[in-house]
């Protein structure tokens, strides 16, 4: 079949990627001319476990293009998907200039038939949105006959496992209300699910309220751990071990209980916030949607305020190993990471700081560039020397068994604030390391 999908980030270029994959042409289309550009010379714009080799073969066996012609590009494909960015706007509402950009230019270009597919998370109604706007500029071209349809089709692929999940997907949601349209997705998706029908057809609105549903469930699970761990720290109690304990009741089930420093990355934040504002614009008050952010915001700080309860509130003179920059493993996203707060707040307060992360580097210091008293360094054991403490951020596999004798010569003084609880307790204790991590209060307690 013939695909235009429009914005080549993290979601349009692996979706791109995999149609091509299964032989469909694409083309995808994006402003950003440097980076159509980079990935014309064969390049890849993001860290993604699989799809460099995905898009080159793709593209040499001519299945795959780039442009940033959107003429040519929307006369390429019947199907048209829509996979920019839906920031939050100030006032936490997803904004929909980019989606509505994307439909306006589909509507400017088109000749015939065209499916137009909301991939971006939007907020419910914007389906009808989008059609008023193609609407709008056909009416203008004199086009008022030509048809189309508006599907919701929202993506749940996560960063840092999206090649595998995209080509092997839980569930596809399809927002949908014609027939034409169904029949032509339903095709397009049917070689990704050859075992089972994994395709569930609904009204445009349920799907798009769908994917803000999902989300904010997994954010409410982390925070709802963070906030136990921090009571299991009170009471005595390892939150580890609760973890496993409720994670093995198959109605609770053992996904997203981990705590932490706190969730980040390009969707959580912004979708919670943007569900909230959906409520606020229809009466409806999302109570729980408030705490889990609120809860979130605190969560970020956990780890400085350990470090503060461990070294005094001016950490002037103190120089702290930072391991893991993106916001999670896998990735080189840096939006939201709760790193980013960390180093702020631990450079606002006079430490300094070195960062390591595996894949994340180059793009913690393009955004984080400016910071004085923050360096990278070239490794893990690079950004341990002399620190006064090791503070893990984010759960690369590297970190997960590292040489800690190495680590106790490195640093000035033995201390491991680990905010991923990567590290056993007892051996901890064992080896002479003092140790911190979320909600592991037994690991304090006397016994
Ligand atoms: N990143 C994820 O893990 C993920 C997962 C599921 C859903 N989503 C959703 O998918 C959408 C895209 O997210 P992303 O992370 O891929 O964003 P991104 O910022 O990585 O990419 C968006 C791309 O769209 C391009 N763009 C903007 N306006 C354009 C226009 N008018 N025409 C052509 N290109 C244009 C930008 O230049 C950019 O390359 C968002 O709504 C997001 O919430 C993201």
């Amino acid at each position: 079949m013939k695909v235009t999908v429009i914005g080549t980030g993290y979601v349009g270029l692996v979706t791109g990627a995999c149609l091509a994959e299964m032989g469909n042409h694409v083309v995808c289309l994006d402003v950003d001319e440097a980076k159509i550009r980079l990935l014309n010379d064969g390049g890849i714009p993001i860290h993604e476990p699989g799809l460099q080799d995905l898009v080159q073969r793709n593209a040499a066996a001519g299945r795959l293009q780039f442009t940033t012609d959107a003429a040519s590009a929307v006369a390429h494909g019947t199907l048209q998907f829509i996979g920019v960015g839906t920031p939050p706007d100030e006032d936490g509402s997803a904004d929909l200039q980019y989606v509505l950009a994307a439909a306006r230019s589909i509507g400017q270009h088109m000749t015939d038939y065209k499916v137009i597919v909301d991939k971006s998370t939007v907020p419910v109604g914007t389906a009808d949105k989008v059609r008023e706007t193609v609407r709008a500029v056909l009416d203008r071209r004199g086009l008022s006959d030509l048809g189309f349809a508006v599907v919701s089709n929202p993506e749940f692929l996560k960063e840092g496992a999206a090649v595998e999940d995209c080509m092997r997907p839980d569930r596809i949601i399809l927002g949908a209300d014609d027939e034409r349209a169904i029949l032509l997705m339903r095709a397009l998706y049917t070689p990704f699910m050859r075992n089972h029908d994994r395709l569930h057809l609904m009204d445009l609105r349920s799907a798009e309220f769908t994917k803000y549903a999902a989300n904010a469930m997994l954010a409410t699970r982390i925070s709802f751990m963070n906030e136990l761990a921090r009571l299991a720290e009170r009471v005595g109690a390892d939150i580890e071990m609760v973890r496993r304990g409720i994670g093995s009741d198959p109605r609770i089930g053992t996904h997203f209980l981990y705590p932490g420093t706190g969730y980040g990355g390009s969707c959580f934040p912004k979708d919670v916030k943007a569900l909230i504002r959906t409520g606020e614009e229809n009466d409806v008050e999302l109570e729980i949607l408030r705490s889990v952010e609120r809860v979130n915001e605190r969560q970020k700080q956990v780890l400085v305020d350990k470090a503060v309860a461990r070294f005094g509130a001016n950490l002037s003179g103190r120089t702290f190993a930072l391991w893991g920059l993106a916001f999670k493993p896998n990735t080189d996203d840096m939006r939201e990471a709760p790193s980013r707060v960390i180093i702020a707040e631990l450079l606002a307060r006079g430490a300094r700081v070195q960062a390591y992360d595996p894949i994340a580097t180059d793009e913690a210091r393009r955004v984080l560039q400016g910071m004085e008293r923050l360096s990278f360094c070239a490794n893990a054991h690079e950004a341990l020397a002399g620190a006064d403490a090791l503070l893990v951020v984010t759960e690369w596999k590297e970190f997960r068994n590292p040489d800690f004798e190495f680590i106790k010569q490195s640093l000035a003084q033995p201390v491991i604030l680990d905010g991923r609880n990567l590290y056993d307790p007892a051996l901890m204790r064992s080896l002479g390391i003092e140790y911190q991590g979320i909600g592991r209060g037994a690991a304090r307690a006397p016994r």
